[in-house]
């Protein structure tokens, strides 16, 4: 399948068209986001806290983006794929930037970079972008910055920080910058940053009038219990039906229904010799080709998913 290209983005800000991007951290996700119909998926570093338990998003290295940006591939085969690239990964020199970018690129097969901030990156942004790699820029709240900015709040709320926002919004775009994230900024500037540049703003608390949004998956899904931010809607509540399927899993084991004889291999067949006549070889039922993951049952009868 082909994969669209970054210029997609740029087009569907022309025709008036908002762009959905959704993040995604693993294969199966990254399958169902896309099946979705989802044409920008974002491995953000959001999995530091999401997926790995941190309390921000600094300790993420590059070795976890790029495992994380590599299963994300795999599951998703047409849509734009683009990964963060982690904190201190591209702020020290911009040869690191770029051998960082390169290997996030080269051994994930991504799109697209997304690295945060304004003015100060912009260089790094026309470097990485003159050798090829496609850069996301991120501005308003950068959580990579969360120390500096003081928490998580709402950013560019005073007229000097509005001009900034916009100054490095443009500088941004004349860096290369194919599209620009922008989150937790008032609606009002979202939208003049939204008219100012050409290349496509996608926000995420920053209202309605950018040309695209992006969500948190485990917010949007409901999977993520500690925090739920003011911006994310939760388009599903998954946190219940996955407790429930645990405790229905504990009660069935403990109670002796789970495995049934069809998720179990000879198990009739050593009832009847347990029950009939001792002595007799049981089958253990490791003649019988199964599969080691996926609960799919024998690979000669596979059990469809319920
Ligand atoms: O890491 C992330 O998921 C992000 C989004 C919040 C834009 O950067």
């Amino acid at each position: 399948m082909v994969r669209l290209a970054i210029g997609e983005l740029k087009a569907m800000k022309e025709r008036g068209e908002k762009i959905p991007m959704l993040t995604a951290y693993d294969y199966p996700t990254a399958k169902l986001v896309e099946a979705a119909g989802v044409p920008i998926i974002l491995v953000g570093d959001s999995l530091g806290m999401v997926v790995l338990g941190y309390d921000s998003t600094l300790p993420v290295t590059i070795e976890d983006m790029i495992r994380h940006g590599q299963a994300v591939v795999r599951g998703a085969e047409r849509a734009i794929v683009v990964v963060d690239m982690p904190f201190l990964s591209y702020q020290v020199s911009i040869e690191e930037a770029l051998r960082n970018a390169g290997r996030i690129l080269k051994e994930t097969g991504a799109t697209a970079v997304k690295l945060e901030g304004g003015q100060s990156v912009a260089p790094t942004v026309q470097r990485l972008v003159e050798a090829g790699m496609p850069v996301m820029g991120h501005l308003g709240l950068t959580p990579q910055s969360v120390n500096q900015l003081g928490g998580y709040r709402v950013q560019a709320k005073t007229p000097a920080a509005v001009v900034k926002l916009i100054n490095a919004a443009a500088a941004l775009e004349r860096a290369g910058a194919f599209a620009i994230v922008l989150e937790t900024v008032p609606a009002n500037v979202a939208r003049l940053v939204t008219e100012k540049v050409g290349v496509p703003t996608i926000g995420i608390g920053a209202g309605p009038y950018c040309d695209g949004q992006v969500q948190v998956l485990h917010d949007f899904l409901g999977l993520f219990p500690d925090f739920l931010p003011r911006h994310a809607r939760r388009f599903a509540e998954l946190a219940g039906p996955v407790t429930d399927a645990v405790q229905r899993y504990i009660a069935e084991v403990q109670a002796g229904e789970f495995p049934s004889a069809q998720e179990s291999f000879g198990l009739e067949k050593a009832r009847r010799m347990a029950a009939g006549s001792a002595g007799a070889p049981v089958s253990d039922g490791t003649t019988e080709e199964a599969r080691p993951f996926g609960g799919a049952g024998t690979l000669e009868s596979p059990r469809p998913a319920p």
